[in-house]
């Protein structure tokens, strides 16, 4: 008679009633309202600019579509790299500026890197020459094996 009522007792506790279930769902909307406010927010903190290419040697194309002092952007690993090619060979660079992480492009003219979004400035080398990137762009280590350019990174 006794275990019957014990019973009872804690069927009773597990019991979900109709508040408890809507506790529960209400709970739940809120937290995964809050997950899809702060994933975006948590992406914003952690720009592209922290993003860089995993590690690996990469074929990105073939030497003579660089002409002289001419310039061509790859996507190597995720991220984008721009190749340069000078009389003293080949540069590679991020083709993703330090600042806000927009594209950059090259200059032809001034044999320059120009940010396009805040007039942000590089030199040949990846070195910032004027604007408000907060560096310079990574350099990659690039060789040439049978006419394809082959990119540390
Ligand atoms: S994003 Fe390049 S200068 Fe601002």
């Amino acid at each position: 008679m006794e275990k019957s009522g014990l019973k009872k007792t804690i069927d009773s506790d597990k019991k979900i009633t109709r508040r408890d279930f809507l506790d529960y769902f209400i709970k739940a909307g809120f937290f995964g309202l809050l997950a899809g406010m702060a994933y975006p927010a948590l992406n914003y903190l952690n720009p592209v600019t922290r993003q860089g290419p995993v590690g690996g040697l990469a074929d990105v194309g073939a030497a003579d579509e660089v002409p002289l002092w001419g310039a061509k952007k790859y996507i190597v690993a995720g991220s984008a790299i721009m190749v340069i090619h000078t009389p003293q060979g080949f540069k590679a660079l991020s083709a993703i500026c330090t600042h806000l992480g927009c594209l950059v492009g090259w200059d032809e003219q001034r044999h320059e890197i120009v940010c396009p979004c805040h007039a942000g400035r590089f030199d040949i080398e990846g070195a910032k020459i004027s604007g408000p990137p907060p560096r310079g762009l990574a350099a990659y280590h690039v060789n040439v094996v049978q006419g394809r350019l082959m990119v540390q990174v």
